[in-house]
Parts: structure tokens; C-alpha cells; sequence
């Protein structure tokens, strides 16, 4: 599977996430490459939605990683501040990467080597006239799964 969607709006986008749910399956890694303020955590609050996570769902930035409970768990890790797989083993976090059960949404795997490779399923988003910051809200959003 291959897709392209312009998310017009953060809703939009989470409805994305909302969608991207209903595919997922006990030890699926998704990654999710944008840059800066993109709506990677937009779209993984939409995930969690369609998993039926009721907690709120927050950037996990500064935990490394958070799990909630929903249809499947979801263990929500940010890799901005790592930079390798050891880095990850470190605070036992390569025991997600595939996850024995229930989901991994990774944002920023890119800065893993080989994270977005092992993925099963990657959306990379963009953000679309950036250059006209006060209308730039569009978001061009590819999903391949492996
Ligand atoms: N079409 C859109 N899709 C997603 N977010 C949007 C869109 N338009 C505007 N936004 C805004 O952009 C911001 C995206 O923030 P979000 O935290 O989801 O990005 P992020 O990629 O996780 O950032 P970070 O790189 O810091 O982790 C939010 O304030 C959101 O409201
Ligand atoms: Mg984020």
C-alpha cells in the first residue's frame, strides 16, 4: 500500500492516524518522518483514538517513550534526543522495536539507523508552502506499508 493525503488541518491529520489504526496489528512498528512541528504527534493522538486510547496523548519528548492501553497498546516513542540503537537498549527501549505486543509509533526514526527500514509502515509528512507561514497549514502525508 501507497498513499498520498494532504491533511488541510490538524483534525485532518488526526483523522489520518484515526484510519492508520484500524490496519494495525499486535507488533507493528510505524514510523513517523517530518520535520519539526509537522504533526507527528498530531497524527499519532489520532492513532491512539482509532485504538481506543482514552488517555491523552502527549509528545513523549521528554520521557523518551509512553505506553497507554487500548485495542492493542501503544507505545509512543520520540527519538529526537537519540541517536542510536544503543542509546535505545540503554533504557530498554530496543524490546519495542518490534514490540512483542501491541503497536510502536516512533516519531523522529530517522535518527536511528535502519529504524525506518524495519518499519511496517511509514508515513513521512511535509509541510507544504511553509514559505507562506500565516496559510502554511497544509501537510502532504505519504503511508507505504511494507
Ligand atoms: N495540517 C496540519 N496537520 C498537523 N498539524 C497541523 C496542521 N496545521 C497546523 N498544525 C499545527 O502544527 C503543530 C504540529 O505539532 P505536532 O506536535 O503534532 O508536530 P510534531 O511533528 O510532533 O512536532 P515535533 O517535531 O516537535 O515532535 C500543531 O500546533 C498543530 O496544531
Ligand atoms: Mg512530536
Amino acid at each position: 500500500m501507497n498513499k498520498t493525503i494532504i491533511a488541510h488541518t490538524p483534525a485532518e491529520m488526526e483523522e489520518i492516524g484515526v484510519e492508520l489504526a484500524s490496519i494495525l496489528t499486535d507488533g507493528m512498528v510505524v514510523s513517523l518522518v517530518g520535520p519539526l512541528g509537522s504533526g507527528k504527534t498530531t497524527l499519532s493522538k489520532g492513532i491512539a483514538k482509532g485504538l481506543l486510547i482514552t488517555d491523552v496523548v502527549v509528545s513523549p519528548s521528554y520521557m523518551i517513550a509512553r505506553e497507554y492501553q487500548g485495542r492493542l497498546s501503544m507505545h509512543h516513542i520520540d527519538a529526537y534526543r537519540v541517536s542510536s540503537l544503543d542509546e535505545l537498549a540503554e533504557v530498554g527501549l530496543d524490546d519495542y522495536l518490534p514490540p512483542e505486543s501491541g503497536v510502536s509509533v516512533v516519531e523522529w526514526p530517522d535518527r536511528i539507523d535502519g529504524l525506518v527500514e524495519i518499519s511496517h509502515i511509514q508515513v513521512s509528512i511535509e509541510l507544504l508552502d511553509s514559505e507562506l507561514s500565516e496559510f502554511g497549514e497544509d501537510r502532504r502525508v505519504n503511508i507505504s506499508k511494507q
